[in-house]
């Protein structure tokens, strides 16, 4: 049993500095109820909070969850606009509360195609929160391969002939934060779904059946538990 539950005082162990979250199953979890999609969505934005909360709470260095994927365009209007406002609506509340909130928010992916306006105020959001213990990424607009395409262009603009793994990671969206060690999906699917491609090298994968809105902190301390079941060798014996 390994003790990393705040309720008995105990913080995450080392080896363990990052989880990711595939927050899967909001449409499924409304559908259930006979609800729209986007009420799932928005019950999904709730479970993100407690849940990235609690892990800043263990001490996790870094938690980053998947909001809006670079294919996430496809899906219908009414959705997609949904989607975009909470996570703009989520931005207004992180500002007006930010000294309470013990994260540094970073929003990774391509935020070019948003209206000015939309930009600024994630810069605003970004900075004002900069210097928290618990690194909050929020992927938005993020693809995998579009992240490495957007590296390597940002390298080539770079004038550089030649780049080596340090480069690429340097100009990844997530340059400062470290890989995930840990992989947690909910809604019962087992892919990546173009998350964090190069991040996830030697990422420890945890799928659970749950769908998103029903994820507890004690479900993920299961996942942590089955993480420090693991032997992770990168490549070694
Ligand atoms: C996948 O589940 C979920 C998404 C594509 C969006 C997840 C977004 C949120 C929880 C809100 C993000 C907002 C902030 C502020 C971080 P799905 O709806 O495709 O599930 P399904 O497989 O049951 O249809």
């Amino acid at each position: 049993m390994i003790e990393n539950n705040v309720k008995n005082g105990m913080r995450v162990e080392k080896g363990l500095r990052h989880i990711a979250f595939i927050m899967d199953g909001n449409g499924r979890w409304a559908k259930k109820r006979g609800m729209p999609r986007t009420l799932g969505h928005k019950e999904g934005v709730k479970t993100f909070e407690s849940i990235a909360n609690y892990c800043a709470e263990i001490g996790l260095e870094a938690v980053t969850v998947y909001a809006f994927s670079t294919e996430n365009w496809k899906r219908p209007k009414d959705e997609v606009n949904a989607l975009m406002g909470l996570v703009e609506q989520y931005l207004d509340d992180f500002s007006k509360k930010v000294n309470e909130m013990s994260v540094e928010l970073h929003m990774i992916g391509d935020m070019t195609v948003f209206p000015l306006s939309l930009q600024e105020k994630i810069a605003k959001v970004e900075k004002l929160s900069l210097g928290k213990p618990c690194k909050l990424c929020v992927a938005f607009n993020y693809g995998g391969r579009d992240e490495i395409v957007h590296a390597c262009n940002a390298l080539i603009a770079q004038g550089k002939q030649h780049v080596t793994a340090e480069d690429l990671c340097a100009a990844l969206y997530t340059a400062d934060i470290p890989d995930p060690d840990l992989i947690v999906r909910t809604g019962g699917e087992m892919r990546l779904s173009n998350f964090l491609l190069w991040q996830a090298a030697y990422s420890e994968f945890y799928a659970t059946d749950k769908l998103w809105p029903d994820m507890k902190p004690e479900d993920v301390d299961a996942a942590i538990e089955a993480f420090y079941k693991r032997s992770r060798r990168f490549g070694g014996i």
